[in-house]
Protein backbone atom coordinates (compact mmCIF):
# COMPACT_ATOMS: atom_id res chain seq x y z
CA UNK A 1 0.00 0.00 0.00
CA UNK A 2 1.15 3.15 -0.75
CA UNK A 3 1.76 6.43 1.53
CA UNK A 4 0.82 9.53 0.82
CA UNK A 5 1.12 12.69 2.13
CA UNK A 6 -2.28 15.05 2.96
CA UNK A 7 -2.10 18.58 5.05
CA UNK A 8 1.75 17.57 7.04
CA UNK A 9 1.36 14.22 7.57
CA UNK A 10 2.39 10.65 5.52
CA UNK A 11 -0.12 8.25 5.63
CA UNK A 12 -1.62 5.00 4.27
CA UNK A 13 -3.74 5.86 1.28
CA UNK A 14 -6.70 4.42 2.77
CA UNK A 15 -6.71 6.32 5.73
CA UNK A 16 -5.99 9.70 4.13
CA UNK A 17 -9.29 11.61 3.84
CA UNK A 18 -10.53 15.44 2.67
CA UNK A 19 -13.76 16.93 3.51
CA UNK A 20 -17.02 16.82 1.34
CA UNK A 21 -16.71 20.48 1.45
CA UNK A 22 -13.63 20.72 0.01
CA UNK A 23 -13.51 23.05 -2.53
CA UNK A 24 -11.30 20.34 -4.91
CA UNK A 25 -14.15 18.71 -4.90
CA UNK A 26 -17.21 20.81 -5.33
CA UNK A 27 -16.33 23.54 -7.20
CA UNK A 28 -12.99 21.77 -9.09
CA UNK A 29 -11.12 24.81 -7.13
CA UNK A 30 -7.80 23.23 -7.20
CA UNK A 31 -4.53 22.88 -9.07
CA UNK A 32 -2.69 20.28 -9.59
CA UNK A 33 1.22 19.27 -11.05
CA UNK A 34 2.62 16.11 -12.00
CA UNK A 35 6.34 15.30 -11.30
CA UNK A 36 8.32 12.65 -13.11
CA UNK A 37 11.20 10.08 -11.57
CA UNK A 38 13.49 8.74 -13.27
CA UNK A 39 16.71 6.55 -11.79
CA UNK A 40 14.72 7.82 -8.23
CA UNK A 41 15.22 11.43 -8.81
CA UNK A 42 12.68 13.65 -9.71
CA UNK A 43 12.88 15.46 -13.28
CA UNK A 44 12.93 19.50 -13.74
CA UNK A 45 11.47 20.03 -9.95
CA UNK A 46 12.35 23.65 -9.89
CA UNK A 47 10.14 24.26 -13.28
CA UNK A 48 6.90 22.44 -11.98
CA UNK A 49 7.12 24.47 -8.27
CA UNK A 50 7.50 27.93 -10.40
CA UNK A 51 4.41 26.96 -12.64
CA UNK A 52 2.93 25.48 -9.09
CA UNK A 53 3.49 29.06 -7.74
CA UNK A 54 2.19 31.02 -10.70
CA UNK A 55 -1.32 29.22 -11.02
CA UNK A 56 -1.60 29.42 -6.83
CA UNK A 57 -1.21 33.62 -8.03
CA UNK A 58 -3.20 33.30 -10.91
CA UNK A 59 -6.28 32.02 -8.88
CA UNK A 60 -5.52 34.16 -5.59
CA UNK A 61 -5.36 31.07 -3.86
CA UNK A 62 -2.85 30.91 -0.70
CA UNK A 63 0.40 28.57 -0.51
CA UNK A 64 0.15 25.68 2.03
CA UNK A 65 2.51 26.10 5.23
CA UNK A 66 3.84 23.28 3.35
CA UNK A 67 5.42 25.00 0.26
CA UNK A 68 8.90 25.86 1.02
CA UNK A 69 9.02 21.95 1.38
CA UNK A 70 7.97 20.39 -1.05
CA UNK A 71 10.98 19.18 -2.55
CA UNK A 72 11.72 17.12 0.64
CA UNK A 73 8.28 16.12 0.69
CA UNK A 74 8.56 14.73 -3.05
CA UNK A 75 11.77 13.54 -2.30
CA UNK A 76 10.45 11.11 0.72
CA UNK A 77 7.68 10.09 -0.91
CA UNK A 78 9.78 8.71 -3.62
CA UNK A 79 12.00 6.98 -0.69
CA UNK A 80 9.46 5.31 1.03
CA UNK A 81 7.21 4.46 -1.55
CA UNK A 82 10.64 3.17 -3.25
CA UNK A 83 10.29 4.82 -6.82
CA UNK A 84 12.00 4.21 -9.11
CA UNK A 85 10.49 5.56 -12.28
CA UNK A 86 7.15 7.15 -11.93
CA UNK A 87 5.20 10.24 -11.21
CA UNK A 88 4.52 12.16 -8.22
CA UNK A 89 1.42 13.70 -8.49
CA UNK A 90 0.46 16.89 -6.20
CA UNK A 91 -2.95 18.74 -6.00
CA UNK A 92 -3.64 22.07 -3.65
CA UNK A 93 -7.23 23.20 -3.43
CA UNK A 94 -8.39 26.00 -1.59
CA UNK A 95 -9.50 24.53 1.09
CA UNK A 96 -12.73 22.81 2.86
CA UNK A 97 -15.12 25.71 4.58
CA UNK A 98 -17.91 24.32 6.88
CA UNK A 99 -20.70 24.74 3.50
CA UNK A 100 -20.79 25.28 0.02
CA UNK A 101 -20.54 28.87 -1.14
CA UNK A 102 -19.15 30.61 -4.73
CA UNK A 103 -17.54 33.11 -2.80
CA UNK A 104 -14.29 32.02 -1.44
CA UNK A 105 -13.93 31.43 2.12
CA UNK A 106 -11.56 33.47 4.22
CA UNK A 107 -7.98 32.47 3.81
CA UNK A 108 -7.30 33.06 7.63
CA UNK A 109 -9.59 30.17 8.73
CA UNK A 110 -9.96 28.60 5.44
CA UNK A 111 -6.25 26.63 4.53
CA UNK A 112 -5.47 24.91 1.26
CA UNK A 113 -5.82 21.49 1.38
CA UNK A 114 -2.41 19.77 0.21
CA UNK A 115 -1.94 16.25 -1.45
CA UNK A 116 0.49 14.50 -3.07
CA UNK A 117 1.06 10.73 -4.08
CA UNK A 118 3.14 8.14 -6.16
CA UNK A 119 2.72 6.54 -9.22
CA UNK A 120 4.69 3.84 -9.98
CA UNK A 121 5.75 3.00 -13.16
CA UNK A 122 8.34 0.72 -13.95
CA UNK A 123 9.86 0.83 -17.34
CA UNK A 124 8.13 4.67 -18.15
CA UNK A 125 11.58 5.50 -20.36
CA UNK A 126 12.28 2.15 -21.71
CA UNK A 127 8.58 2.64 -23.22
CA UNK A 128 7.49 0.29 -25.94
CA UNK A 129 4.96 2.72 -26.98
CA UNK A 130 7.47 5.00 -27.85
CA UNK A 131 8.92 2.88 -30.72
CA UNK A 132 5.73 2.36 -32.35
CA UNK A 133 4.18 5.96 -31.69
CA UNK A 134 0.48 6.85 -31.05
CA UNK A 135 -2.41 7.43 -33.08
CA UNK A 136 -4.75 10.83 -32.58
CA UNK A 137 -7.82 12.20 -33.34
CA UNK A 138 -8.56 15.94 -33.46
CA UNK A 139 -11.94 16.87 -31.40
CA UNK A 140 -12.66 20.71 -31.16
CA UNK A 141 -11.45 22.27 -27.76
CA UNK A 142 -14.10 23.10 -25.15
CA UNK A 143 -12.07 23.45 -22.58
CA UNK A 144 -12.28 27.40 -20.57
CA UNK A 145 -10.01 29.98 -21.66
CA UNK A 146 -7.13 29.52 -19.03
CA UNK A 147 -5.70 26.45 -19.82
CA UNK A 148 -2.09 27.96 -18.68
CA UNK A 149 -3.00 27.83 -15.26
CA UNK A 150 -2.96 23.90 -14.35
CA UNK A 151 -6.21 23.44 -12.80
CA UNK A 152 -8.10 20.41 -12.17
CA UNK A 153 -11.05 20.90 -14.32
CA UNK A 154 -9.91 17.67 -16.24
CA UNK A 155 -13.46 16.94 -17.82
CA UNK A 156 -13.11 17.82 -20.76
CA UNK A 157 -9.54 16.68 -21.21
CA UNK A 158 -10.84 13.47 -20.34
CA UNK A 159 -13.80 12.68 -22.58
CA UNK A 160 -11.68 13.70 -25.55
CA UNK A 161 -9.59 10.88 -24.22
CA UNK A 162 -13.00 8.77 -24.48
CA UNK A 163 -13.75 9.92 -27.73
CA UNK A 164 -10.24 9.22 -28.74
CA UNK A 165 -10.55 5.52 -27.16
CA UNK A 166 -13.60 5.32 -28.85
CA UNK A 167 -11.96 5.80 -31.84
CA UNK A 168 -9.82 2.97 -31.12
CA UNK A 169 -7.28 5.53 -31.25
CA UNK A 170 -4.63 6.63 -27.87
CA UNK A 171 -5.22 10.39 -27.40
CA UNK A 172 -6.63 13.71 -28.88
CA UNK A 173 -5.53 17.05 -30.21
CA UNK A 174 -8.05 20.10 -29.54
CA UNK A 175 -8.69 22.65 -32.51
CA UNK A 176 -9.76 26.06 -31.61
CA UNK A 177 -10.51 28.51 -34.76
CA UNK A 178 -8.46 25.81 -36.86
CA UNK A 179 -5.52 25.62 -35.30
CA UNK A 180 -4.59 23.19 -33.08
CA UNK A 181 -4.29 23.85 -29.14
CA UNK A 182 -2.45 21.10 -27.46
CA UNK A 183 -2.97 17.40 -26.87
CA UNK A 184 -5.37 16.19 -24.16
CA UNK A 185 -3.20 16.38 -21.43
CA UNK A 186 0.15 17.00 -23.30
CA UNK A 187 1.89 20.02 -25.56
CA UNK A 188 1.42 18.83 -29.64
CA UNK A 189 4.22 19.29 -32.53
CA UNK A 190 4.49 18.96 -35.99
CA UNK A 191 8.13 19.03 -38.25
CA UNK A 192 8.85 19.54 -41.43
CA UNK A 193 12.15 19.14 -42.73
CA UNK A 194 14.38 20.43 -39.87
CA UNK A 195 11.55 22.52 -38.43
CA UNK A 196 9.62 21.89 -35.26
CA UNK A 197 6.66 23.64 -35.28
CA UNK A 198 4.41 23.84 -31.92
CA UNK A 199 1.62 26.57 -30.76
CA UNK A 200 2.95 29.64 -29.51
CA UNK A 201 2.63 29.99 -25.56
CA UNK A 202 -0.57 32.15 -24.11
CA UNK A 203 -3.56 31.63 -22.49
CA UNK A 204 -4.66 28.84 -24.74
CA UNK A 205 -2.72 26.34 -23.61
CA UNK A 206 -0.50 24.71 -20.68
CA UNK A 207 2.96 26.09 -20.71
CA UNK A 208 4.42 22.34 -20.70
CA UNK A 209 7.92 22.36 -18.49
CA UNK A 210 8.86 19.28 -20.46
CA UNK A 211 7.81 22.02 -23.46
CA UNK A 212 10.67 24.34 -22.26
CA UNK A 213 13.12 21.23 -21.57
CA UNK A 214 12.80 20.10 -25.43
CA UNK A 215 12.52 23.39 -27.15
CA UNK A 216 15.73 24.37 -25.96
CA UNK A 217 17.47 20.80 -26.50
CA UNK A 218 15.96 21.42 -30.04
CA UNK A 219 17.63 24.64 -30.33
CA UNK A 220 20.99 23.32 -28.47
CA UNK A 221 20.83 20.56 -31.43
CA UNK A 222 20.44 22.98 -34.50
CA UNK A 223 16.84 22.25 -34.79
CA UNK A 224 14.43 24.92 -36.28
CA UNK A 225 11.81 26.12 -33.56
CA UNK A 226 8.86 28.10 -34.91
CA UNK A 227 6.66 28.49 -32.03
CA UNK A 228 3.02 29.45 -34.04
CA UNK A 229 -0.62 27.44 -34.35
CA UNK A 230 -0.79 25.01 -37.03
CA UNK A 231 -4.17 23.14 -38.49
CA UNK A 232 -4.78 19.55 -38.96
CA UNK A 233 -4.38 19.86 -42.76
CA UNK A 234 -0.73 21.57 -42.25
CA UNK A 235 -0.01 18.39 -39.62
CA UNK A 236 -1.32 15.71 -41.46
CA UNK A 237 1.15 16.69 -44.48
CA UNK A 238 3.83 17.41 -41.65
CA UNK A 239 7.41 14.61 -42.01
CA UNK A 240 6.34 13.60 -38.03
CA UNK A 241 4.42 14.49 -35.33
CA UNK A 242 5.24 14.15 -31.75
CA UNK A 243 3.54 15.43 -28.25
CA UNK A 244 5.55 16.43 -24.62
CA UNK A 245 4.41 15.70 -21.12
CA UNK A 246 5.77 14.95 -17.91
CA UNK A 247 4.56 11.77 -18.10
CA UNK A 248 5.47 10.93 -21.92
CA UNK A 249 8.45 12.77 -22.09
CA UNK A 250 8.86 12.94 -26.04
CA UNK A 251 6.25 10.50 -27.44
CA UNK A 252 5.87 9.65 -30.98
CA UNK A 253 2.75 10.11 -33.09
CA UNK A 254 2.27 8.57 -36.40
CA UNK A 255 -1.31 8.32 -37.44
CA UNK A 256 -3.39 11.97 -37.52
CA UNK A 257 -7.44 11.87 -37.89
CA UNK A 258 -6.61 8.16 -39.87
CA UNK A 259 -3.86 9.68 -41.69
CA UNK A 260 -0.58 8.16 -41.72
CA UNK A 261 2.24 10.81 -40.87
CA UNK A 262 5.15 10.32 -42.16
CA UNK A 263 6.45 6.39 -42.89
CA UNK A 264 3.89 5.48 -40.22
CA UNK A 265 6.69 5.25 -37.59
CA UNK A 266 8.11 7.35 -35.78
CA UNK A 267 10.51 9.56 -37.02
CA UNK A 268 14.12 10.62 -36.87
CA UNK A 269 13.49 13.78 -35.13
CA UNK A 270 11.21 12.73 -32.38
CA UNK A 271 13.36 9.96 -31.65
CA UNK A 272 16.25 11.68 -31.26
CA UNK A 273 14.24 14.39 -29.21
CA UNK A 274 13.47 12.00 -27.05
CA UNK A 275 17.02 10.38 -26.47
CA UNK A 276 18.28 13.75 -25.68
CA UNK A 277 15.54 14.64 -23.93
CA UNK A 278 16.04 11.39 -21.61
CA UNK A 279 19.57 11.75 -21.67
CA UNK A 280 19.33 15.39 -20.14
CA UNK A 281 16.78 15.33 -17.67
CA UNK A 282 18.51 12.19 -16.42
CA UNK A 283 21.83 14.47 -15.77
CA UNK A 284 19.91 17.31 -14.26
CA UNK A 285 17.76 14.82 -12.02
CA UNK A 286 17.54 16.19 -8.29
N1 LIG B 1 -0.44 16.92 -18.08
N2 LIG B 1 -0.98 20.37 -21.77
C1 LIG B 1 -1.88 19.86 -20.93
C2 LIG B 1 -3.31 20.17 -21.14
C3 LIG B 1 -1.46 19.03 -19.87
O1 LIG B 1 -2.37 18.52 -19.03
C4 LIG B 1 -0.08 18.72 -19.72
C5 LIG B 1 0.44 17.86 -18.60
C6 LIG B 1 0.82 19.28 -20.65
C7 LIG B 1 2.31 19.05 -20.56
O2 LIG B 1 2.88 19.72 -19.47
P1 LIG B 1 4.19 19.17 -18.74
O3 LIG B 1 5.22 19.00 -19.82
O4 LIG B 1 4.55 20.23 -17.79
O5 LIG B 1 3.82 17.85 -18.12
C8 LIG B 1 0.34 20.12 -21.64
C9 LIG B 1 -0.07 16.09 -16.97
C10 LIG B 1 1.10 15.22 -17.24
C11 LIG B 1 -1.29 15.34 -16.50
O6 LIG B 1 -2.34 15.95 -16.47
O7 LIG B 1 -1.20 14.17 -16.11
Amino acid sequence: MRTVYLNGEYLPENEAQVSIFDRGFLMADGVYEVTSVLDGKLIDFDGHAKRLERSLNELGMQKPDAFDDLLDIHRELVRVNEINEGMIYLQITRGAPNDRDFVYPDPETTKPTLVLFTQNKPGLADSPVAKTGIKVISIEDQRWARRDIKTVQLLYPSMAKMAAKAAGKDDAWMIEDGKVTEGSSNNAYIVKGNTIITRHLGNEILHGITRAAVLRFAREAQMQVEERGFTIDEAKEADEAFITSASTFVMPVVEIDDHTIGTGTPGPISARLREIYLEESRKAAI
